[in-house]
């Protein structure tokens, strides 16, 4: 097996790209999933019994970097045609009856830092706690010192190394998160790192400014260190990143024991001052207040919800129901890597019609997985999640989940042409197969990213 990545700047777009020959299109098309429709994949499939080089098989046409049309080969090369475009302008692209999806958007990941941090491994597997093992200097801090040492040029070359490799697993979205600088100055080039890679391309990087992560080593000798650090994060992080104007999202670890309800809010409300639209880290590891929190100031994501409390699963429910849905982005693959049993009541959030997605929360401590697909396998098996369900919540969702589901995360006419062929007849096999590479082409803005032969 061969992989070739395709070199790709952000402008780049090609002419027509048509893709034929596919056994499924799942489009997603129609907008946020959530309650019923959290499986609604919007399929087109070759008639039963028919074959997927027939003409009522489904195609997808790109042009000029966006969706084009969808639909059966025969309408859509017509179509084409009766644009006033020759289908010879077209590069032809063979699905081999496998399945096509919108490319993938991973909207959780702390793709910058250094070091790795596999001795907690094995301290987890001797019964070492979490938090315990950041109280004692570990966990992000060994991180956090790590980084600091980095060169740009480092941590730019470690996050090309792991963008890659979510590529090659179907990502074509990713947001980063800052937050392993913990001062202004690291935390400004971990998000101008981020913002290079997504320039360079392929693929698109949204960058999220996570200064209250933990409080750093130098503040806690204090007796107010996370007042203090909260303080530092209000004062001097947030007027900086707002200034350097790469952060989109402001985010913060609410969890007791790290981010106080209270202080997670007083930090996402100065960052919405600046401009800075909300998400969180929050009830993680215990109920925290940050579900609540989130629906309350109109969180655009709120993250990991492994153990939420009931008031709190109501509150986003609330949300939902008035109009004003809070995604609940849960990561599976930490309570994995953390060896715990205990998992985010996915089922409940969409019985209460809340709207789900999933993401990688690509980190070297908690989940060390640049592997979105296997998330959707973990997803199904321990958050009980159906393969449908699970696309929805990595592909239009996620979008959601970044503000950008107007832009990407389905495929429909007019959208960025950000696409997957997969390697499988039907959507059921990509969560079937875990950690399997197969992904066959990655196109990205309408041009082939990537290949795998
Ligand atoms: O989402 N929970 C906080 N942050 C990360 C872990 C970061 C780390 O352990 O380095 C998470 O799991
Ligand atoms: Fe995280």
């Amino acid at each position: 097996m061969r992989i070739r990545v395709i070199d790709g700047g952000r402008d780049a777009s090609g002419d027509g790209l048509l893709i034929v020959n596919a056994g499924e299109v799942a489009t997603l098309a129609g907008g946020l999933r959530a309650g019923a429709s959290q499986g609604d994949l919007a399929l087109l499939r070759a008639r039963p019994g028919r074959s997927p080089t027939g003409p009522d098989a489904p195609a997808v046409a790109c042009w000029d970097g966006r969706i084009e049309v969808v639909g059966p080969r025969g309408e859509v090369e017509r179509r084409i045609t009766e644009g006033g475009r020759s289908l010879a302008s077209f590069q032809r692209l063979d699905a081999r009856g496998g399945t096509i999806t919108p490319g993938l958007v991973d909207p959780h990941t702390h793709l910058l830092f250094a070091g790795t941090r596999e001795g907690e491994l094995q301290l987890r597997q001797r019964g070492a706690g979490y938090l315990e093992i950041l109280a004692a200097g570990g966990g992000i801090l060994s991180t956090v010192a790590a980084t600091r040492a980095a060169s740009d040029d480092e941590l730019a070359a470690h996050g090309r190394r792991w963008l890659d490799e979510m590529l090659a697993h179907g990502t074509t979205t990713v947001e980063v998160k800052s937050g392993y600088g913990l001062d202004v100055d690291t935390e400004l080039r971990l998000l101008a790192v981020a913002d290079l890679l997504g320039r360079r391309g392929p693929m698109d990087v949204v960058p999220t400014f996570l200064g209250a992560h933990a409080v750093p080593a130098e503040f806690r000798p204090r007796p107010d260190a996370t007042e203090a650090y909260v303080r530092a994060v209000i004062e001097d992080q947030l007027p900086a990143v707002a200034a350097q104007r790469i952060a989109r999202f402001c985010d913060v670890f609410c969890e007791e024991g790290v981010f106080s309800a209270e202080q997670s809010r007083r930090v996402l409300r100065a960052g919405m001052e600046h401009g800075l639209r909300p998400r969180l880290h929050a009830d993680e590891l215990g109920p925290s207040g940050g579900a609540e929190l989130a629906a309350e100031i109109g969180a655009v994501s709120v993250d990991h919800l492994a153990a939420p409390s009931d008031a709190g699963i109501d509150a986003l429910a609330r949300a939902a129901d008035a109009g004003r849905p809070v995604v609940a982005t849960l990561l599976p693959a930490t309570t994995f890597f953390l060896m715990s049993s205990h998992y985010a009541p996915a089922r409940r959030l969409i019985e209460r019609s809340v709207p789900v997605a999933l993401a990688t929360d690509f980190n070297p401590g908690t989940s060390p997985t640049p592997n979105l697909a296997l998330v959707m396998t973990i997803a199904c098996l321990q958050l009980k999640l159906t393969p449908a369900e699970a696309l929805a919540a990595v592909t239009i969702n996620a979008a959601a989940a970044l503000g950008l589901e107007g832009e990407i995360g389905s495929l429909e006419a007019g959208k960025q042409a950000d696409l997957l062929v997969w390697n499988v007849p039907a959507v059921e096999q990509i969560p079937y197969w875990p950690g399997a590479d197969l992904v066959r082409f990655v196109v990205k803005r309408g041009r082939v990213a990537l290949v795998r032969t």
